[in-house]
Formats: structure tokens, sequence, C-alpha cells
């Protein structure tokens, strides 16, 4: 498998984590495209695959190949088992 999705409120953000074999990132859940839950998506070739319509976004950059759009990229560190998301200030 190439790697996990898993979907977690950060604050007020849905946050898609994903494990792409043992490298962690974080991105907004919802697909800029119609909403598409990104957690429920897979991981493929470096990008989590939008399980509506198959966008592809960056998991470094959040940028899309296939359309001009992207999702919102995390900064995230890891300290013991938690895993800590930097998220954009309001
Ligand atoms: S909603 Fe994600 S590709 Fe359409």
């Amino acid at each position: 498998m190439a790697g996990t999705a898993r979907q977690f409120q950060a604050e007020n953000v849905d946050v898609c984590l994903v494990n792409n074999q043992g490298e962690l990132a974080a991105v907004n859940n919802w697909c800029p495209h119609r909403q598409g839950p990104l957690a429920e998506g897979w991981i493929e070739e470096g990008r989590i695959v939008c399980p509506w319509h198959a966008w592809g976004f960056d998991l470094r950059t959040g940028e899309c190949l296939e359309e001009n759009s992207r999702v919102a990229v995390y900064a995230l560190k890891q300290q013991g088992d938690e895993v800590l998301i930097e998220l954009p200030a309001e």
C-alpha cells in the first residue's frame, strides 16, 4: 500500500493527515474542486488523489497537476506520539 489518509479536526479546520510510506503530510481535507473528502481518497506518487473526480494534489506543495488548483498544505511536526499541525492565522 502506498500510504494511508485519515481525517482529523484541528481547531475548526478539517485536516487530512497522510502517512505516505512513513512520511507524514497534512492538507485541508476538502478538495477545492467540489469539496470531495480527500481523506477518503488514495495516495499515488506523492499525491493525495480525490475520490470523487481523481484530481491529485502534491503532498508537499498542494498543487494539482491536472487543473490549475491547489489545496492548503499545513506544516507539521511530531512530538513523541503527537502530531502538531500549524494552522494559518485567521
Ligand atoms: S471534488 Fe475532488 S476532484 Fe472533484
